[in-house]
């Protein structure tokens, strides 16, 4: 495993993060608790430093079963662990709220979930337009001069967003989706993080799956990913197209589709960490290779071309 700086912090985290959203029953139905435990263990094993989770995933599922795996297993220290805050699910139908005593009582909420004294780097889930930045900042103020959390990070802010949070503390790190399918970040967020030494831990980096090689024309994708029009019928046949494409450059470079398709993202200077989604052990075994070493440029520029066609073949096909 390879390690990197993430941002101006003192965290030397693992260039793939391991992320915790499959224990949302809600987006990914009832994932077993056991492979999944069994999954984290593999990914220490493998040298993986790093997690990512939120209190709204499972509306505190995920970082309740975390807690007890580190708990159980003495583990806690050996990770750089990564939580989120913003939606209230706690109090009635779940709403955003960044204010400053809700802040301070979902991080409380968070720390004994997670049965630690302390939050390695703690993230806005998203943007939330009616609180003022200098409340959040108040908050933030209080949970570090209490040794809560070390770091604040945002996830799935433009830079405008992220600029008014600067005025009032350090953002270490963004959080936003990236992947070969979803190259949205590469005109603005990319060069603003690298501008202001800001960390970009990457999401969904293979779209949610798709992009793990393991679909073919027989697949039929159910659960909720199945409403985005890249995952069935001719939008998801035009990307099964590039899929095989895509397979042979793999094995030229003895990588499976979804090392390919996470390394892609890795190639990237900005990308500092991709965070995978695992259920099981083979998941996280599966992509970890990724991160030895990165792409040629003409590779990288040749896969992007590819599923930039593939996406847009798609999309219109899907209409
Ligand atoms: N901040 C945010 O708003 C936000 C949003 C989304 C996610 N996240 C974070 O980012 C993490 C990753 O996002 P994601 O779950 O969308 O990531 P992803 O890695 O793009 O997709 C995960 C899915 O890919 C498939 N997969 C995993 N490993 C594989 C392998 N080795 N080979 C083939 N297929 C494989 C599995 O689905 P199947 O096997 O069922 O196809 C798995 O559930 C989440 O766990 C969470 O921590 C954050």
């Amino acid at each position: 495993m390879k390690y990197t700086r993430l941002g101006p912090t003192d965290l030397n985290v693992s260039r793939i993060c391991f992320g915790c959203w499959q224990l949302s029953p809600s987006f990914w139905g009832e994932v077993p608790v056991g492979p999944w435990a069994e999954s984290v263990r593999a990914a220490l094993d493998l040298g993986v430093n790093f997690i990512d989770t939120a209190d709204a995933y499972g509306d505190g599922h995920a970082e309740t079963e975390l807690g007890k795996l580190l708990k159980q297993d003495g583990t806690r220290d050996q990770f750089i662990l990564a939580t989120k805050f913003y939606w209230n699910f706690a109090d009635g139908p779940r709403h955003p709220n960044t204010t400053h005593d809700y802040i301070l009582r979902a991080c409380e909420a968070s720390l004994q979930r997670l049965q630690t004294d302390r939050i390695d780097l703690y993230q806005i889930h998203a943007w939330d337009a009616i609180t003022r930045p200098h409340e959040v900042a108040r908050a933030f103020a209080t949970l570090k001069q209490q040794g809560k959390v070390r770091w604040f990070g945002v996830s799935n802010l433009n830079p405008e967003q992220m600029d008014l949070y600067r005025k009032h503390f350090e953002v270490s790190c963004l959080q936003p989706p990236y992947s070969l399918l979803d190259r949205n970040i590469e005109a603005r967020e990319l060069p603003y993080c690298l501008t202001h030494n800001i960390g970009v831990i990457n999401y969904s980096p293979l779209y949610r799956g798709l992009l793990g090689g393991h679909y073919n024309a027989d697949s039929i994708i159910t659960g909720n990913r199945a409403n985005g029009p890249l995952f069935h019928g001719e939008g998801l046949r035009h990307i099964l197209t590039a899929i095989d494409q895509a397979k042979a450059i793999a094995a030229e470079l003895n990588l499976s589709m979804a090392e390919l398709a996470m390394r892609w993202t890795l190639t990237n200077p900005a990308i500092t960490s991709a965070i995978a989604g695992v259920r099981k052990p083979e998941h996280i075994k599966g992509v970890v290779k990724a991160a030895d070493a990165v792409l040629p440029q003409r590779t990288w520029h040749q896969l992007a071309n590819l599923f930039a066609k593939a996406k847009s073949d798609a999309l219109a096909a899907a209409k």
